[in-house]
């Protein structure tokens, strides 16, 4: 959340001043902004890799008794080149839309690491995942309904999970909370019971128990409840016949913004944690933990790059001055401040200036709440001047709209010392395809 007058920069080994600029693994971000303009959103390959080698090191020293798979929740960021990469690391995939099945598919991603989530899938999009052969993660028995006769129709068998609601509180933004029997997400567990017994037998192969509690999850104490609540359903369910192969604990693993009043559990710790829910719950061995981190595999790696257009100083009727920094980008590249009052670190590309005082960082977007922070202190800029916006990599490109006819930004990817367009800048004339 966003609070008073506080720039507190987190800490990272892939963004770094080096003779007072800030680069990308070495690359000045001034160089990347005049090559490829602004708004920009940079992405580091290293620290991707580093994040999935830290999630899949957490999951060995948690649970080492037993499979793991790190499915990339795609939502957070859906860019073919990230994707192509974490396939060819050994990741999963957990997509939610029919669109983001076909980007798995096309990255790579083999269709028995995909999961597909959601709680309203059309029968166009359950069809394209039977076909595909994913696994389903069924969340509500209409669902059901729905799918047997597509499997039957299909002649094949329907992979599928159930997603629970563990009504478990994440302790997060209520917006991004989901294990709460409140939250449209899920089934309850007297629900999932029933389905459980029901689908022993049937076109339907019920292979996996699910939940996702929710984002940036604070509390090791939630997951391991969860993941507990989870695998004892799971045990239930292979019990009476189902062919329980995994048990799948959803994402939710927080990054630090920088603002945060107490240090978040270090991933070892939530694998830890999510290793003693399993145990506890008394899941063999054999059954395989899933996980479906977003934020934490991409959030960090990110940096949206804007450019100063104006300074300007408004005074209220009481004689307060308010101080203005107008950018380039917008809530149409970052949507996170202006939706859930999300902090994000803003610091100047190159050297410093002056002395800081608070402003208003905004962009050009027609509404009030089109603002990046409010009351930072940045120092004095000008235009022309180059801002990084931290911690973007996650729910920003991913979050993006044309609003006021913006066309998409351009998203790049440094990797090797080279820098791979992630995705073209947007043209004016391809918003509307008038025939
Ligand atoms: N699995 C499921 C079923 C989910 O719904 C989500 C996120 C994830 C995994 C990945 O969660 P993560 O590991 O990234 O926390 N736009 C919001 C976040 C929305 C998350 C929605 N579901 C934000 O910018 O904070």
């Amino acid at each position: 959340m966003e609070r008073g007058t506080r720039q507190d920069i987190p800490e990272s080994a892939h963004f770094r001043r080096e003779d007072g600029e800030l680069t990308c693994d070495g690359m000045p971000l001034r160089a990347l902004a005049e090559a490829h303009g602004t708004p920009l959103h940079v992405l580091s390959e290293s620290a991707v890799r580093a994040a999935y080698a830290s999630v899949t090191e957490a999951l060995r020293e948690g649970a080492p008794e037993r499979p793991h798979l790190v499915c990339y929740a795609m939502k957070a960021n859906g860019s073919p080149g990230l994707l192509r990469r974490l396939a060819a690391l050994g990741a999963g995939c957990d997509v939610v839309s029919g669109g983001e099945l076909y980007w798995a598919l096309r990255a790579g991603f083999p269709a028995d690491r995909i999961v597909m989530s959601g709680v309203g899938k059309t029968d166009a999009e359950l069809e394209a995942a039977v076909r595909a052969g994913v696994s389903i993660h069924v969340e509500s028995e209409g669902e059901i309904e729905a799918l047997v006769p597509i499997a039957e129709r299909l002649g094949r068998p329907a992979r599928i999970g159930l997603r629970i609601n563990p009504n478990v509180d994440a302790a997060t933004h209520p917006y991004i909370a989901t294990g709460l029997f409140d939250t449209k997400f899920g089934l309850s567990m007297e629900l999932g019971r029933r389905l459980g017994r029901e689908l022993a037998k049937g076109p339907l192969v019920l292979e996996s128990i699910s939940s996702h509690i929710g984002s940036q999850i604070g509390e090791v104490d939630a997951l391991k409840d969860a993941a507990e609540i989870t695998a004892a359903l799971a045990v239930e369910c292979r019990a009476q016949g189902a062919p329980i192969a995994r048990i799948d604990v959803g994402g939710g693993w927080p990054v630090a913004y920088g603002d945060e009043d107490a240090a978040f559990p270090t991933y070892r710790e939530i694998g830890v944690a999510i290793g003693r829910g399993l145990r506890a719950a008394k899941a063999p061995a054999d059954l395989a933990l899933v996980v479906e981190p977003g934020r934490a595999l991409v959030g960090q790696a990110g940096v949206l790059l804007g450019r100063v257009l104006f300074e300007k100083r408004q005074q209220s009727p009481q004689g307060q001055l308010r101080r203005f920094v107008i950018v380039d980008a917008a809530m149409t590249e970052l949507i996170r401040p202006s939706l859930y009052g999300a902090y994000h670190a803003i610091e100047v590309v190159t050297a410093d200036r002056g002395a800081p005082s608070p402003c208003d960082v905004v962009g050009p977007v027609c509404e009030s709440g089109d603002f990046f922070a409010r009351d930072r202190l940045l120092p004095p800029l000008v235009r022309g001047d180059l801002i990084a916006l931290r911690t973007t990599g996650a729910y920003g490109a991913a979050m993006t709209s044309e609003y006021n006819a913006r066309p998409r930004a351009a998203e790049v990817m440094v990797a090797f010392g080279g820098v791979e367009i992630l995705r073209p800048r947007g043209r004016v004339e391809d918003l509307h395809d008038e025939g």
